[in-house]
């Protein structure tokens, strides 16, 4: 059996990055379990169901009838996540949807979709099989928000990435605008505060959970990828 990583950490850590860096040197499978999530909602934005209806209702509890619609579309979704850390991709209905889900009306809307316990059921059964069919083959690093504790709480390395603030925000502001400079950072200070807020219930990182190491990717992207191999190959 091929070893097993799984890495968390907060949107901006560099987390996606590290770990298609580190399967590539350990010749592993790469998964991304948030590609599950935003398929999901891409479908159900295609499907013309109105998450923001969700996001409203969520503040005095969950729009049920939407749950529903939206944990059915899940169970019963045609979807494929592709694995080689070098070309990953996300085919959702036969469409490929690999850059269409990074889309920002899709950031906005997803925890809707993730704070449904009955799509994360679906989800997370499907994350399990696709790490244990690498897992068998040539190992795997597989990335999210809920891996060290809930999906694979079992894997031999268990890591979470932490990261200066200032850093996650300009990471998050270069992948979204193009540009860290400090108007975009303030534009996208607002999304990500949002968006760790309305998926504090699926993690809030805090602090590790017993036997996860941390990981502080602060520094450069060669030293994070040390650090993570470090971790792998102990
Ligand atoms: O790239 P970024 O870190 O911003 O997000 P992502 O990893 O693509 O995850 C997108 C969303 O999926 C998160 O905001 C969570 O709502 C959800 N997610 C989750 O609930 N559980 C996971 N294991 C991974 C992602």
């Amino acid at each position: 059996r091929g070893l097993v990583v799984v890495v968390d950490g907060p949107s901006g850590s560099g987390k996606s990055t590290l770990c298609r860096r580190a399967a590539a040197a350990l010749g592993a499978g790469y998964l991304d379990t948030g590609a599950y999530y935003r398929a999901v909602c891409w479908a159900a934005l295609e499907d013309g169901l109105d998450l923001s209806a969700g996001a409203a209702a969520e503040a005095g509890g969950r729009d049920h009838g939407l749950d529903e619609a939206v944990a059915g579309l899940a169970r019963g979704l045609d979807l494929r996540v592709g694995t080689d850390p070098e070309r990953p991709f996300v085919v959702v209905r036969g469409t490929d949807v690999t850059a269409a889900i990074r889309e920002s009306r899709i950031s906005s809307a997803v925890s809707v979709v993730a704070t449904n316990l009955e799509v994360r059921a679906e989800l997370i059964a499907r994350q399990r099989a696709a790490i244990a069919a690498q897992a068998s083959a040539r190992g795997v690093v597989a990335e999210g928000r809920d891996l060290t504790t809930v999906v694979a709480p079992e894997a031999a390395v268990r890591v979470l990435v932490v990261v200066d603030e200032q850093r996650r925000l300009a990471r998050r502001a270069l992948e979204l605008h193009g540009t860290s400079d400090a108007a975009a950072v303030e534009r996208t200070r607002d999304e990500v505060v949002r968006r760790d807020r309305d998926d504090s219930s699926v993690a809030a990182f805090t602090e590790a959970a017993d036997g996860v190491s941390v990981l502080d990717n602060s520094g450069s992207l060669e030293e994070g990828v040390e650090a993570l191999l470090a971790l792998a190959t102990a």
